[in-house]
């Protein structure tokens, strides 16, 4: 069963590049994110997860890490990490690191070793081939750059060769079983970082590509799941309140693979992509059906579909994450205006399991066409600096501009957290007001049930949280549910009335009636 304190939680992604630069270098730190917390806990977020901070090459934004145990000087050294810990758990924010377990930068000094010719206790860590020539169709090989004959497997980008875990169904000689001694101690040497991290303070992990350990994996993952079960066993022994959530987004599987959480993430044409990114990717000319599009007329069933099945069969042993955004994602507001953007979160937030609000989003920062920038390519522009005010750099970092990590959003109304704190129509305030909800009400937190209460094209979507009815008309026209609701409003957007056997909401409007 999942970490007890999830049961009221709701997660802030911070970036830690573009969040807070405190000593003018251009780059976000950790002294950032300490003084930023209160303005977190301001939001009604008591978790945060921090991409990964670890020293590395950066290709591929530090998730090519190259010492597991040691934090990027950019960022400040492990001692302020330590200190971010604590600062955070006097305020009741629990921290999730970024697990990388599926394969390291190239420069890491296990692979560095594993690339010699002359066998030693690294040689197994990574998937190699026994012969420079020798590669298998499935994964992707480089020959050529080491001193051992043998072409190593890469698990992403040519800068992170596969930690190899092992295959579940092995056919070359060099293929090792999952329980072959080296395979154990790649997942003994992960457990070790973990305990590391834990033992700091820090309350569990974001694990990146928690889906694909085990090469030659079934369709059901057993491998993979069976590598997760005995992590997770330790956890259970050793850390019993430690936290896992999995970039993995097939919930059936990874939380009876001893997941807290696993996201819902937004891949093109799956339930999720349908709310708010029903569009091809990097051309909004393009139609854009997503659910919360007001002109869209979209259909509520195509997320349902999917989701629905994934709830039932999962309600009872973990959660799935909701989330407005991600690093890897196009922001919401790529397509969706403000207004547009309060009805969604108010779904979001309202939702079963743990939802996720990527930094900037609560602001409903812009995506911004940018080159690529550490191995982010069209992500990049999901990455920009956090809009603090219009001073400086929009009160991102004191240095130069031209020092700045990634430029800042220069339109005129680029949206900014000190303008939108006073304005208690922003969305900003919304957010804060959903949260607060949430936070009250133990029926729209993590575990009450939920069920769909309409979903006909033509009317509010109403669902049910424990014993409160919502609904949600993101629509630019009136819809009407036929549909006997008794009680009150406690929280609303836009207009809705409660009618003998029918409830109406108006244009862009959102209720919740206890
Ligand atoms: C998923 C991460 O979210 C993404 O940013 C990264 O590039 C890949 N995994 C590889 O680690």
């Amino acid at each position: 069963m999942a970490a007890t304190w999830l049961k009221d939680t709701v997660f802030y992604e911070i970036y830690p590049q573009s969040f807070y630069d405190t000593n003018g270098d251009g780059i976000g730190d950790f002294n950032g994110i300490i003084e930023k917390l209160d303005y977190i806990k301001s939001l009604g977020c008591n978790a945060l997860w921090i991409n990964p901070c670890f020293d590395s090459p950066f290709a591929d934004a530090g998730y090519d890490v190259r010492d597991y145990k040691k934090v990027a000087p950019r960022y400040g050294c492990n001692n302020d990490l330590y200190r971010l810990f604590g600062e955070a758990h006097k305020r009741g924010i629990k921290v999730l690191l970024d697990l990388v377990p599926g394969h390291t930068s190239e420069e890491h000094e296990w692979f560095r070793q594993s690339q010699k010719a002359e066998k030693n206790e690294y040689s197994n860590r990574y998937i190699w081939s026994d012969f420079c020539f020798q590669r298998t169709a499935d994964l992707n090989y480089i020959g050529g750059e080491s001193e051992r004959s043998g072409t190593y497997a890469l698990n992403f980008f040519k800068c992170q060769p596969a930690l190899n875990y092992g295959f579940l169904n092995p056919e070359e000689p060099w293929q090792l079983p999952i329980d072959h001694p080296d395979c154990i101690a790649t997942r003994e040497a992960i457990k070790d970082v973990m305990r590391f991290w834990l033992d700091h303070g820090c309350d569990g992990f974001r694990v990146d590509m928690a889906g694909s350990l085990v090469k030659h994996d079934d369709e059901k993952q057993t491998g993979t799941s069976a590598v997760w079960l005995d992590i997770r066993k330790m956890l259970d022994e050793e850390y019993p309140e430690a936290a896992m959530v999995a970039e993995w987004s097939r919930p059936s599987i990874a939380l009876r693979a001893g997941y807290d959480m696993d996201f819902y993430l937004n891949h093109p044409g799956n339930g999720y992509s349908t709310l708010m990114r029903d569009y091809f990717v990097n051309d909004k000319e393009k139609e854009d059906n997503s659910f919360f599009k007001k002109d869209s007329d979209g259909d509520i069933n195509r997320f349902l579909d999917e989701y629905v099945k994934w709830y039932e069969d999962t309600k009872d042993i973990g959660y799935i994450s909701m989330l407005t955004c991600n690093h890897d994602t196009n922001r919401p507001r790529y397509t969706l205006e403000p207004d547009e953007l309060k009805i969604a979160y108010a779904f979001i937030f309202t939702m079963p399991g743990v939802p996720f609000l990527y930094y900037g989003d609560e602001i409903g920062m812009r995506y911004l066409e940018l080159p690529t920038k550490e191995g982010g390519y069209y992500r990049t522009g999901s990455r920009t600096p956090m809009q603090w005010n219009k001073g400086k750099n929009l009160g991102f970092s004191e240095g130069c501009k031209d020092s700045l990590y990634l430029p800042v959003d220069e339109a005129e109304d680029a949206p900014t957290v000190e303008e939108q704190e006073k304005d208690k129509d922003s969305l900003l305030n919304v957010v804060k007001e959903l949260l607060n909800l949430r936070h009250r009400e133990e029926d729209l937190q993590a575990d009450a049930d939920f069920k769909v209460l309409c979903a006909e094209k033509n009317a509010p979507f109403v669902y049910k949280r424990g014993s409160l009815t919502i609904a949600v008309n993101p629509s630019d026209k009136e819809k009407t549910a036929a549909l006997t609701v008794k009680g009150e409003k406690i929280y609303s957007l836009g207009n809705a009335e409660i009618g003998e056997d029918k409830l109406t909401l108006s244009s862009q409007s959102f209720v919740v009636i206890r």
